[in-house]
């Protein structure tokens, strides 16, 4: 009968102040902490007020984190059924599962040795010029690395003078002079942090992140010397080392909050953060807490992530708040392959999966290409093509890389029962082919120049020798300056514009810790992001000033360089590029603004037809500006009736029609002109294609710098996107006990005893939803109530081996009466009932049945 007293108290109270709301979690690739949730507190209701309502309500839990700047705190609570009461506490307002973000995933390669053309990623972005004649590097700006802490000892991390870096909390002579360890080296995200103040890097992401910003391994003598000389994008700002994640492992949200907060009480200028998932919505603590210390004054930059092979709506959280600045990654110009030489040209190879180790034959071989009677290089699929050329001991037979009539196993068998020594594959398309290959025979892929190249100069001389490179160098790659294959796309959830700005992400040299090496090469929009957290540090000192977060994300975007993909004759979609790829040197020198920064078109229904934006003269002397509209690709995002986005959205030629009020318009010095846009959608049928574009405003005067806004959209209804994966059977029902799931299929009709036997829900989620139910009816269709499923975000298309992502969920029979858990949980009674999977269309009202997506899985007995 206590529990009577409890609900009426609970009831009492709640009809003083509104229930809050229980969020879902909508990271389709996070796990949480178990019975841990970061609740934050109506405004006005004080921490003292808020542990009262906690504990009136009967809730037995322990606090975590308290938080200033974010109105809440985090705490744990006995049961999951416990957290799920939360949001009827008077006072509270938001209720959130604890997330746990992933380390950020990056693709690490050793550096080798290189030479100094290597270092080209500032050239890309003008950062050289800024630093070589501007005199730009940072200095007196403070950027908070919120990650894996920094190897502070590092000499790229040395003081001017020092031959060492330091950390001393606000040490003047170190250029670490803020931070803090918030979890120990065993904090793996679901057990308990165990903070020791020093944030020394064990991982290596944050050392390696930290040296993108401003590390300076220009001068170094010290060992270990870094393959090649490289400075970081600001090499005197100063950092604060937020360490949140352990040796390996993720970090629980609550975690990232509070190191948030103290980043900002530092006073650090800008943060840095790249956290894994694919929300795609901004409804997360950390993008409403980024929120609000951008309008109290601080810059953040977030990862757009690494999700390009898993198709459109896949941009990560951090970087979706209004005003913060999620950054795609760009290739850098150069890549690291072994190489051949021929005829005195040098020619980067890949060497095959099955050899799998350098090729050291002797470099006196010559080789023999299998050609047909025109002089076309044959594919090598026929053994009779090896007969003949004669005898291939101690030669290097070439052939074309076809895979119509077969694959490089089968062309590699022919070749090794043919007696060759080796064997060169001609790529038949754009870049280096990979090669699967037979073992024992060393088989070498290049590109298909190269292989022109090489018979132009076999047919001069037929005794050309191969010899085979023993070091790597740096080779100009198909991809160079272009956005990186995986990066991910946008937009995000509301369809708003999202990534904002690319930076070289693509093979970025950098340091790590010295215990790990000293330096490495890496990939992901993890080293794109802290570019852009640099520019934002160069564009301040700049300027001389702090200006707002939103100013400088402005100036980048407006400035950046728009691009294309490989041999692309179109540019690349915005909602993979973002503005483009940033130049920091036109950002500074950039005499004209466009506000706002990027157009959000929406869908059909929604569809902005017209839209004004700002065009302002930041210059002294009066400017003509010409107005003209950029289109980029084209994607298509889903094919027939599939629930999945494609992984690789088809590029289809097809744009908005955009009309100016004027096309040409002439501005006094500081003055601002309103322009009128009207949009026309695409002409184009294909099912929910993205486009997008660029508005450009080009000054009349010679080499003065251009600025554009991003504009993006959806053709259709996007209410009728569809959201669960029915097309491969899910939702469905499994058999597990208490902990595993045993059988993913049972035989039907499913039966469950709820003490060995328990249903498990199996779901798959093809693109994001706002808001998710799962109900439960009874044999006569009667609603008994809700499950607190907590589950909504999209799902990537696979795992790294393959295999599909899915939601599994073990009902223990609990029930809420309510949607929003205003009362406890009851257990079913026997008998059979049928769950209903509920997804709500996106900029749908929500009303139900209405505006949700169906699922009516078969009945389930209970026992
Ligand atoms: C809670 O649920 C009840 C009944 O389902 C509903 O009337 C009420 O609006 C909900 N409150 C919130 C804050 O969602
Ligand atoms: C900076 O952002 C990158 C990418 O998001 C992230 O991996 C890294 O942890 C962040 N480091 C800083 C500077 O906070
Ligand atoms: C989707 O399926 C419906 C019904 O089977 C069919 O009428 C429609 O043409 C399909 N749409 C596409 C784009 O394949
Ligand atoms: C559930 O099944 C898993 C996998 O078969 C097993 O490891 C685990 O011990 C079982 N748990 C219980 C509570 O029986």
């Amino acid at each position: 009968m206590k529990i009577t007293s409890t609900i009426l108290s609970i009831l009492a109270a709640a009809s003083l102040v509104s229930a809050g709301k229980f969020h879902q979690v909508k990271h389709g690739k996070t796990n949480i902490v178990p019975n841990a949730y970061i609740i934050e507190y109506h405004e006005g209701v004080s921490h003292a007020d808020a542990h009262n309502g906690l504990k009136t309500h009967a809730v037995d839990y322990k606090v975590r984190n308290e938080y200033k700047i974010f109105n809440g705190a985090s705490i744990t609570v006995n049961s999951e059924h416990d957290g799920h009461a939360l949001a009827s506490v008077p006072g509270v307002k938001n209720v959130w599962h604890v997330s746990i973000y992933d380390m950020p995933k990056t693709q690490k390669v050793t550096a080798k040795k290189t030479d100094p053309l290597a270092i080209s990623d500032h050239h890309m972005t003008g950062v050289d010029v800024l630093h070589e004649k501007y005199k730009l590097t940072g200095k007196g700006v403070k950027v908070g690395v919120i990650d894996t802490g920094i190897d502070y000892n590092h000499p790229a991390f040395a003081a001017k003078g020092a031959t060492k870096g330091c950390f001393a909390r606000n040490g003047k002579n170190c250029r670490i002079a803020h931070g803090w360890d918030f979890v120990g080296d065993a904090y793996n995200g679901g057990n308990t942090p165990k903070p020791d103040g020093d944030p020394m890097d064990c991982a290596g992401h944050g050392s390696h992140v930290a040296g993108i910003i401003g590390g300076n391994a220009l001068d170094i003598k010290v060992n270990p010397k870094p393959p090649q000389p490289f400075v970081g994008v600001a090499p005197e700002v100063t950092y604060g080392a937020y360490r949140i994640f352990g040796c390996t492992g993720g970090s629980g949200e609550d975690v990232i909050l509070a190191a948030m907060e103290l980043a900002f009480n530092d006073g650090m200028d800008i943060i840095n953060m790249s956290l894994g998932g694919g929300s795609a919505y901004k409804d997360n603590p950390t993008a409403a807490l980024a929120e609000t210390l951008i309008s109290k004054g601080m810059a953040l930059s977030g990862a757009a992530g690494n999700d390009g092979a898993n198709g459109v709506w896949m941009v990560s959280d951090t970087g979706l708040g209004d005003h913060a600045t999620s950054v795609a990654s760009f290739d850098n110009m150069y890549d690291y392959y072994n190489y051949i030489t021929y005829g005195g040209v040098k020619m980067p190879f890949s060497v095959s999966e099955a050899y799998a180790k350098p090729i050291t034959l002797p470099n006196t071989l010559p080789i023999v290409p299998l050609l047909d009677a025109k002089g076309s290089l044959l594919d090598g699929c026929d053994p009779a093509q090896y007969t003949a050329v004669g005898s291939l001991k101690n030669k290097i037979v070439v052939a074309l890389g076809d895979v119509t009539n077969c694959k490089s196993g089968g062309r590699g068998a022919n070749a090794q029962n043919a007696g060759a020594t080796g064997m060169i594959v001609v790529s038949d398309d754009a870049g280096i082919d990979s090669l699967g290959g037979v073992a024992g025979l060393p088989m070498a892929s290049i590109s298909n120049a190269d292989g022109m190249t090489m018979l132009a100069t076999y047919a001069k001389n037929k005794k050309n020798a191969v010899s085979w490179s023993k070091d790597q160098g740096p080779f100009i790659i198909d991809n160079s300056g272009a956005p990186s294959d995986f990066s991910s796309f946008g937009l995000d959830g509301d369809l708003r514009s999202k990534p904002d700005i690319g930076a070289p992400g693509g093979n970025i040299l950098s340091t790590y810790p010295l215990a790990l090496g000293g330096y490495t090469l890496m990939s992901g929009t993890s080293m794109a992001t802290p570019y852009i957290t640099g520019s934002h540090a160069l564009y301040m000192q700049a300027k001389h000033a702090k200006p707002h977060g939103d100013v400088i994300r402005q100036a980048l975007k407006n400035t950046a360089t728009i691009s294309k993909n490989y041999k692309s004759k179109t540019f690349t979609s915005a909602a993979k590029q973002g503005a483009g790829l940033v130049n920091v040197l036109n950002a500074v020198l950039a005499e004209a603004s466009i506000t706002p920064d990027h157009i959000d078109l929406l869908d059909s229904v929604n569809f902005h037809k017209t839209v004004q934006i700002t065009l302002k003269n930041t210059g002294k002397h009066t400017e003509t500006f010409t107005l003209k509209n950029v289109p980029a690709d084209g994607l298509i995002s889903y094919q027939g009736n599939n629930t999945w986005p494609l992984a690789n959205p088809v590029i289809e030629a097809t744009s908005a029609s955009v009309t100016f009020s004027q096309e040409k318009v002439k501005i006094p010095g500081g003055k601002s002109a309103k322009i009128t846009l009207h949009f026309k959608e695409p002409k184009t049928n294909t099912l929910f294609p993205m486009y997008s574009g660029f508005v450009v405003a080009t000054p009349k005067t010679k080499g003065a710098v251009a600025v554009h806004v991003p504009y993006t959209g959806v053709k259709g209804d996007i209410r009728k996107v569809p959201i669960m994966d029915t097309d491969h059977g899910f939702p469905q029902a499994a058999l597990a006990n208490a902990t595993s799931i045993i059988d993913d299929a049972p035989a039907n009709p499913y039966t469950y005893d709820l003490v060995k036997n328990f249903p498990a829900f199996i779901s798959r989620f093809g693109s994001h939803t706002p808001n998710a139910e799962v109900r439960v009816l009874d044999s006569k269709d009667k609603l008994v109530g809700y499950i607190s499923f907590g589950e909504s975000g999209r799902q990537p298309l696979a795992d790294e081996n393959g295999n599909p992502v899915l939601n599994e969920y073990i009902w223990n029979g609990q029930v809420q009466t309510t949607q929003n858990a205003t009362a406890p949980a009851i257990t079913v009674p026997a008998g059979t009932y049928t769950v209903v999977f509920a997804q709500q269309h996106k900029f749908s009202k929500g009303e139900y049945p209405k505006d949700f997506e169906i699922f009516k899985m078969k009945p389930v007995t209970i026992a």
